[in-house]
């Protein structure tokens, strides 16, 4: 597959990548521990990417889209190359936010050195600039691994969905004491070994300020506290695609109903014979 990172064209639904800026770099996310709020939304592609890429400071290429671009039943099966596809359509399609992808599951976990080829395969195929897995303290001489030898690493800690069937299912997690402990342990081991951000997913509240104040890289938080040094969401679950979500979400459109109004109003005029209409059909010249 071929490198595009960027395209120096205007805006269309041919050439879609508009004139590129310089874009966010990890040393300039680190510096926002403590200061303005980091805004992070997935993007899964080059047309989403376009729309969101002004607003945020980074775009995460989750491998979230196994559910929401595939219909699976979770992360567990989505491959490198459906990451690889989709990094390179994100970082074609953005020129502003930092572009970090997520490692998708088994792609990392076996060693140090298969993280290193699959990271080092999603940064060369895609342009992205920083990388996510998830996990704690078992996967933290992984995360120095790849820092020390040039890849940037964003951890994820607390619900981590590629474990889901570990888990037992997507309820927040920290309820116990023992268990905030350890998600505490297992962010400030991530945070250590190096990574330059972290995520916290859906735990108790106190967690996610716990972690905040113990580690020096910024956290994203994602059903954990406004406290965190930043947020995330799924740009879908954001944007009302989905009649459930979890808790954590907040809904800022009905793009759902929005769809299904424009596709019964389309349906009505083609059975009805209005559309095309005269400005949509060509007719010769005189
Ligand atoms: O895959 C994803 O979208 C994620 C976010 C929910 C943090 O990992």
């Amino acid at each position: 597959m071929s490198t595009t990172y960027t395209l120096d064209t205007a805006t269309s639904r041919a050439t879609p990548t508009p004139v590129p800026l310089k874009r966010l770099t990890v040393p300039a996310i680190l510096r926002r521990k403590g200061g303005e709020p980091l805004v992070m939304l997935t993007a899964y592609t080059a047309r989403t990417a376009q729309l969101l890429d002004p607003h945020c400071d980074m775009l995460l290429v989750g491998d979230s889209l196994g559910q929401v671009i595939y219909g699976l039943p979770s992360t567990v099966p989505v491959t490198l190359e459906m990451m690889a596809a989709h990094g390179a359509a994100v970082v074609r399609g953005s020129y502003h936010a930092l572009v970090v992808i997520d490692m998708p599951f088994g792609s990392y976990e076996a060693s140090p050195a298969h993280a290193f080829d699959s990271a080092a395969r999603l940064m060369k195929e895609t342009g992205a600039a920083a990388v996510k897995l998830e996990g704690g303290e078992a996967m933290a001489p992984t995360v120095r691994f790849l820092t020390e030898r040039g890849i940037p690493v964003c951890g994820h800690v607390g619900l981590t969905p590629q474990a889901v069937n570990a888990l037992g299912g997507y309820g927040a997690r920290g309820r116990s004491a023992a268990e905030a402990a350890k998600i505490v342990a297992d962010g400030k081991s991530i945070a250590d070994a190096g990574a330059f951000a972290l995520v916290i997913e859906g735990v108790m509240e106190p967690i996610a300020i716990a972690l905040t104040q113990a580690v020096a890289c910024p956290t994203i938080g994602i059903g954990a506290s406004a406290h965190c040094d930043g947020q995330v969401l799924v740009a879908e679950d954001m944007l009302g695609m989905f009649e459930r979500t979890a808790k954590f979400v907040k809904r800022y459109d009905d793009i759902a109903g929005r769809i299904s109004a424009a596709a019964e109003a389309y349906a009505g005029e083609v059975r009805a014979r209005t559309f095309p209409g005269a400005e949509q059909v060509y007719v010769p010249k005189e």
